[in-house]
C-alpha cells in the first residue's frame, strides 16, 4: 500500500499539522467547488483533533457554510447515547463552529439497521457528487482499530465483501452490536483518506499494515487501496516497530 506517513513526535503537534491538512485540503476543494463533502471518523483519538479544528486559528481558516460534515460510521444507538459518534462530535466540535444544521449529515442510529443504512445510503446519493458512478467525499477521516478494523469494517464481517451498496449495516459479535458503516467501495472512490493513528498499542498492527506484512487474512484497513491519496497521521508511540 503506497501512501503518505506524517510521523509527528506528540499527539498535540499530530493534531495540529492534521488540522492544517484538513484546512489546506477544504480549502483547495472550495476553489473549484461550491461545496466540500468530509466524512468523519469516530472512536476515541479524533476528538482531540475535532477540538483543535474547533479554535483558532483553524476555526477561522475554514469557511463553515461550505462545509458539508458525514460520518464514516455509526453504533446503532441515538445523538444522546454516551456510544454515539455524532455525540463525540457535536461535543468536540459542531457545538462550537458555525456549520449550518442541514450541512450536518447525521447517520440516525436509532432506526432499525437496515432501515439507518438505506436512509444514509441514500442521503449520500443525494447530497454528494458521483465519480465511477460512486458518490466521492472529497475527505474521509478514519481511524484504525487493534485488529486493524476501520469505519465498522471489521475482521471476518460479510460487510468486508460488500461491493453494490455503499452504505450497510454490520453486527459485531466482539461488541455484540449492530453498527452502520460506509462500505469499501465509496471509501475507496474518496478523493483522500486520512487515517488517524496513535498509542504504543497501535504500533504491532500498524506495522502489519505500514510493511505489508503477509497475514492470514488482508486486515480491513489493508482494502483501503486508494494508496495514493491516503495519508497516515501517527504519532511516535504508535510508529514505534516501523
Ligand atoms: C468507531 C470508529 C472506529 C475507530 C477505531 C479506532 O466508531 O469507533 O469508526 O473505526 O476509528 O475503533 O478507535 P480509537 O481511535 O478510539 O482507537
Amino acid at each position: 500500500m503506497s501512501a503518505h506517513l506524517h510521523i509527528h513526535e506528540s499527539r498535540t503537534e499530530l493534531f495540529e499539522q492534521a488540522a492544517n491538512h484538513i484546512v489546506s485540503r477544504i480549502q483547495s476543494v472550495l476553489e473549484g467547488n461550491p461545496a466540500c463533502h468530509l466524512a468523519l471518523a469516530g472512536g476515541d483519538t479524533p476528538r482531540g483533533l475535532y477540538s483543535v479544528l474547533a479554535q483558532e486559528p483553524y476555526r477561522g481558516q475554514i469557511e463553515w457554510q461550505r462545509l458539508h460534515l458525514y460520518f464514516g460510521d455509526e453504533r446503532c444507538v441515538g445523538p444522546e447515547h454516551h456510544e454515539s459518534n455524532f455525540r463525540m462530535v457535536r461535543e468536540n466540535l459542531l457545538q462550537q463552529v458555525p456549520v449550518p444544521e442541514s450541512n450536518i449529515h447525521r447517520i440516525i442510529g436509532e432506526l432499525p439497521p437496515e432501515q439507518a443504512a438505506a436512509d444514509y445510503a441514500r442521503t449520500i446519493a443525494s447530497q454528494l457528487p458521483h465519480i465511477s458512478g460512486l458518490p466521492q467525499f472529497d475527505l474521509v477521516l478514519l481511524g484504525m482499530g487493534r485488529d486493524g478494523h476501520t469505519a465498522s469494517l471489521f475482521p471476518r464481517t460479510p460487510i468486508l465483501n460488500e461491493t453494490q451498496r455503499t452504505v450497510a449495516p454490520v453486527f459485531v459479535e466482539r461488541m455484540n452490536s449492530w453498527r452502520i458503516s460506509l462500505t469499501l467501495p465509496v471509501l475507496n472512490n474518496a478523493a483522500e483518506i486520512m487515517l488517524l493513528v496513535t498509542g504504543e498499542k497501535k504500533a504491532d498492527v500498524l506495522r502489519h499494515v505500514l510493511q505489508n506484512i503477509p497475514h492470514a487474512e488482508p486486515l480491513p484497513v489493508q482494502r483501503l487501496t486508494n494508496g495514493g491519496r491516503i495519508h497516515w497521521f501517527i504519532d511516535l508511540a504508535a510508529a514505534k516497530q516501523l
